[in-house]
């Protein structure tokens, strides 16, 4: 377990055409994490800002950030050594091929000829990338260029990881491929991921933590959040059911003609009952990320609009 608190935590960039736009906003937060932590919002939410901030980037306007016990804020230095990080939009460097990339990036870190040597080769077979290891990035397709850039910041042995939507811009292939990665990286290390794919920040995390416009909106594992909106199911009505049927709890009208009604266990309960007598087609689900998402703050793929102090 690590342990993330984080107490009044706000950041205003200074723009010479916006003024200062505020990206967090008193944000406080006091877990004990493992596994997968994900950010999700929309674009603009402040997830980068989050994530420089925490991983000793950026400093915070105001506010204070302990990672396993170290004050980030004030003693960067302390903390470096545990984490690594792969930023929004990072790339390989083009003129070194994959093997040279994680060789570099170890002998940067500090490690030996040597033990950056071993550490290249092992962690290139661990992910099967051995065949790679000898091409430019421009040879790679941009799944083996995101692996490779996992493989290099794992090869560090940092306890903590950072990665930035690693997966934006991927085919579904490449992007589940990744996700195995993850699941398996996550047994030894804390990954602190971002993401605005809700399927993926379901299927991936073990904690997950809302920002929407720079405030945090909720945080808890995925159960947690569905009990704490009070609908933990979905249930899924396709069209032309009685009409007297008492719906309980949230209807929402989809455009294909069906209607979905969230609710609790009780009354998901009871309205199945129901719809079985009448023959209805449905289906009950616990309530999916997206639609809590949808429920608290609206349409992920809407921009975050901008709010200037
Ligand atoms: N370097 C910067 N200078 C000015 N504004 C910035 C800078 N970085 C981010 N912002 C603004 O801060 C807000 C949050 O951005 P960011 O943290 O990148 O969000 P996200 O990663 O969730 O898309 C946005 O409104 C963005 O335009
Ligand atoms: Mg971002």
């Amino acid at each position: 377990m690590v342990k993330l608190t984080i107490r009044n935590l706000s950041k205003s960039y200074k723009d010479k055409k916006r003024g200062r736009s505020s990206a967090l906003k008193n944000v406080s937060l006091d877990l004990d994490i493992n596994g997968i932590f994900t950010l999700i919002g929309r674009n603009g939410a402040g997830k980068t800002t989050f994530i420089r901030i925490v991983s000793t980037e950026l400093l915070p306007t105001s506010g204070e950030v302990y990672l396993d016990g170290v004050n980030v804020v004030e003693n960067p230095k302390d903390i470096r050594d545990s984490i690594a990080v792969i930023p929004q939009e990072a790339e390989l460097i083009p003129w070194m091929t994959a093997r040279e990339n994680i060789y570099a990036y170890l002998l940067w870190r500090g490690f030996s000829f040597k033990e950056a040597r071993e550490r290249t080769d092992s962690v290139l077979s661990r992910f099967k990338l051995e065949k790679y290891a000898g091409k430019l990035p421009r040879k790679l397709s941009g799944g083996t260029k995101r692996k490779v850039l996992v493989a290099l910041v794992i090869s560090s042995n940092a306890k903590i990881i950072f990665l930035d939507e690693p997966t934006t811009g991927l085919d579904p292939i490449s992007r589940r491929e990744l996700w195995e990665v993850l699941n398996d990286l996550k047994k030894e290390h804390l990954i602190i991921l971002t993401t605005h794919y809700l399927e993926e920040a379901e299927e991936l995390s073990d904690y997950i933590i809302i920002l929407n416009k720079g405030k945090l909106v909720k945080a808890g594992t995925i159960n947690d959040i569905r009990n704490e909106i009070g609908y933990p199911y979905a249930i899924k009505i396709f069209g032309g059911f009685n009409k007297n049927i008492k719906l309980k709890g949230k209807i929402v009208k989809k455009n294909d003609g069906t209607f979905q009604v969230f609710s609790d266990e009780k009354s998901a309960n009871n309205l199945a009952k129901k719809l079985i007598k009448t023959k209805v087609k449905f289906s009950i689900n616990p309530t999916s990320l997206e639609d809590i998402f949808y429920m608290l703050v609206g349409d992920i793929n809407k921009e975050e609009e901008n709010e200037n102090e």
